[in-house]
């Protein structure tokens, strides 16, 4: 029996309401499946916890953090609190902290979802973004000269280092070889003309590691719209922590919307926690009102038992997600039903008990 300790950040909004059903989850699998146990602890940390004490979470909370296994956390955001501050001193701290310097994404259409793409079929849409985590546009570079006067300049440096690039570079041209598919590379070259003309070396000294692995390039306008068009030509995508950030987005709207899109963050060495969540935010505009898609963060369950070596686990969960989509019966309204966030769920553990 194998015990894992989670900490929980359910955070705000729908977070709270979303991560309540991965827990379930995660209950009902080590009670169904055998050879893993969870002990949960719960951190309240988030907007409402900077409202009545000036930070997102405790001083320490790194320190405390350290010690589990997995973090799983709900969404951070709340009207008040402005989003930079609620994204940097809690999410990008934990993600740059525990150098999860692998974001993974998967979108993959499932059946019973409808793709907002005439005629498009299931097998077209089955692709993972391998998104840089810690560092280039995001890495909290930069300046704000003469605030508040005529000559006010503002400076934000994208920061990609020789050491970052390589390891998310490296890190996906061994999941493609592994899993035998081809690698897009995106980045913006002709227009970023040092980091992303890095970025592309990079990409080229790489592959000459892995002479089997088919390649692909884009530039991350040209990505966009071949995203759009001919998503079928995307298997393995690797690309920068902003552009990653955009074209997820994108191709969550493809795969059934937010509801339904997963994110893990991933410290590949193993030196500290890894972080599964679900990608989109606190959605303030449904949040208490019970509506809010749990799958997501039910997917996101899956991504973190797969990384403790799970994998029939994960399969299970994915097969049981794609089942409750299929039979159509307990939808939230964002899929066109007009369940609860706590009927879905429920109606997932059914289903995963006959699976
Ligand atoms: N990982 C995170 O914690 C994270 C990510 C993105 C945004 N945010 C924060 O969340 C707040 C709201 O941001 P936003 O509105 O741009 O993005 P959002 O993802 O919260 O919402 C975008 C839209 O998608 C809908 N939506 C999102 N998740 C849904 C779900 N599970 N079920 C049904 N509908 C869902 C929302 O109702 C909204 O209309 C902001 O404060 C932002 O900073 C946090």
């Amino acid at each position: 029996m194998m015990k894992k300790r989670i900490a929980v950040i359910p955070g705000d909004g729908i977070g709270k309401e979303v991560a309540d059903e991965g827990i379930k989850v995660m209950k009902k699998a080590a009670q169904l499946d055998g050879g893993i146990e969870f002990e949960f602890t719960s951190f309240p940390w988030g907007c409402e916890y900077y409202l009545e004490h000036g930070r997102m979470m405790d001083e320490d909370g790194i320190e405390q953090l350290k010690t589990f296994d997995a973090i799983y956390l709900g969404a951070v955001g709340y009207p008040g609190v402005p989003d930079h501050i609620s994204l940097w001193d809690l999410l990008l701290k934990i993600r740059q902290e525990f150098n999860q310097y692998v974001n993974l994404r998967p979108i993959k259409l499932l059946d019973g979802v409808s793709c907002p793409l005439k005629n498009d079929k299931k097998e077209n849409i089955d692709m993972l973004i391998i998104r840089e985590n810690t560092e280039g546009e995001y890495a909290g570079a930069g300046d704000w000269l003469y605030k508040g006067k005529q000559e006010e300049v503002v400076l934000q440096t994208g920061v990609f280092s020789r050491k970052g690039t390589e390891r998310i570079i490296r890190y996906a041209f061994e999941v493609a070889k592994r899993e035998n598919k081809s690698l897009t590379s995106i980045s913006k070259a002709n227009a970023l003309n040092y980091s992303m003309v890095f970025w592309d070396e990079v990409f080229e000294e790489i592959s000459k590691e892995y002479p089997d692995v088919e390649t692909y390039s884009y530039l991350v306008d040209a990505a966009a719209m071949h995203m759009i068009m001919d998503p079928a030509r995307f298997e393995i995508v690797v690309t920068s922590n902003l552009f990653g950030d955009i074209l997820t987005d994108l191709g969550a709207a493809l795969a059934g919307g937010m509801g339904l899109a997963a994110g893990a963050n991933i410290n590949p060495e193993r030196t500290f926690p890894s972080m599964f969540e679900p990608v989109h935010g606190s959605a303030p505009d449904i949040a208490g009102k019970g509506i809010a898609n749990p799958l997501a963060a039910i997917w996101s369950v899956s991504q973190m038992l797969d990384f403790f070596g799970y994998e029939h686990i994960e399969k299970k969960i994915l097969g049981t997600i794609e089942h409750l989509l299929k039979e159509g019966k307990f939808l939230t309204p964002d899929l066109g039903g007009n369940a609860s966030t706590s009927e879905m769920g429920d109606r997932f553990i059914e289903l995963y008990e006959n699976m």
